[in-house]
């Protein structure tokens, strides 16, 4: 088979691409002068936008492969139409997103996110250990389970999630359907769904009065989820109450001033999958392993 890869060095890494290398399997980039009919498969990331006219260009393609756990700018009814498989890495970046949250939620806990002060003002880090916490997971896919798998490991038992798209219990994680039973329960509640039509909007202006004073509201999915400024008067009036972000409104750009200067929220820009092994497992395509 004939893999070429159509973006540059910057994007894809061909080394972590190696192990496509084979007998059967021939891997070119992007320089390479080579007839657009003997490719089996093209290997893109984020810059490059599939659609009839590229598909046009490689009359045998069998495999858009894609180097990222996203599907946008892919017309998948065409490629379906061609017979042309699809194939991304939707698990990369789920362990580096779940560590993050557990440093966020370690931090907001222990109010240790970006503060030293000295060893008089210690008592001001008196704060809640992670055991026995009720969590409570919003979608629970990949993201969530590698969360859940390592709190688990903090002796803390309550877990508990909402997901409309799965059926029921999972492990000892317990679905939970009505939300408001959610909200007025949970000490700390993770965002890990899609940005959709659906989702949007999912805790808004009212909800913020049903959460308890102390909850940790950690969101490292999209913004668009939380209602940003009920988020702000909610973290202002309650100061024992805390949030983790990953994601913020104005992105792409810098977060309002009203949510940096909070005490109680901790912020960082957007690195859920910034780690060298979500890179390297982004070109990782099970399906050609053997
Ligand atoms: N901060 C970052 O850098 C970063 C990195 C990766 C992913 N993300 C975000 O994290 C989110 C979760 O990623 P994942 O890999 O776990 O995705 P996933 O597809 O494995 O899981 C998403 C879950 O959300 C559920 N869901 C969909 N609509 C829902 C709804 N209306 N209510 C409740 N649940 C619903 C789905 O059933 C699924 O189980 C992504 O959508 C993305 O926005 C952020």
């Amino acid at each position: 088979m004939i893999f070429l890869i159509l973006e540059n060095e910057n994007e894809i890494k061909s080394e972590y691409l190696s192990y496509l290398k084979s007998d059967w399997h021939i891997i070119k980039d992007f320089n390479s002068d080579m007839d657009n009919s003997l490719v089996d498969a093209i290997i893109i990331r984020s810059k490059i936008t599939v659609d009839s006219h590229l598909l046009d260009s490689y009359p045998n393609l069998k495999y858009v492969c894609r180097v990222w756990v996203w599907l946008d700018k892919i017309d998948l009814p065409e490629c379906t139409k061609r017979w042309i498989k699809v194939i991304n890495t939707p698990w990369a970046n789920s362990a580096s997103v779940a560590d993050l949250v557990i440093w966020g939620i370690l931090s907001l806990l222990r109010k240790t996110s970006n503060k030293w002060t000295s060893l008089d003002d210690r008592f001001q880090f008196f704060w809640e250990n992670l055991e026995n916490k009720k969590i409570w997971f919003i979608g629970f896919g990949n993201i969530a389970k590698k969360l859940q798998s390592r709190i688990s490991g903090f002796e803390t038992n309550e877990f508990f999630f909402y997901d409309p798209y799965i059926d029921s219990d999972v492990w000892e994680v317990k679905k939970i359907s009505d939300k408001n039973e959610i909200l007025s329960n949970c000490d700390i509640i993770s965002f890990h769904i899609p940005l959709t039509p659906e989702t949007k909007n999912f805790l808004w202006k009212d909800e913020f009065l049903i959460l308890k004073n102390n909850a940790k509201i950690i969101n490292t999915s999209r913004w668009g989820i939380i209602d940003e400024n009920a988020l702000i008067k909610f973290l202002s009036i309650n100061p024992n109450s805390g949030a983790f972000l990953d994601t913020w409104e104005e992105e792409p750009e810098n977060p309002k001033k009203e949510l940096k200067d909070l005490e109680n929220c901790i912020i960082t820009p957007h690195i859920g999958a910034m780690t060298e092994e979500s890179n390297k497992n982004m070109h990782i395509f099970k399906e050609f392993i053997k």
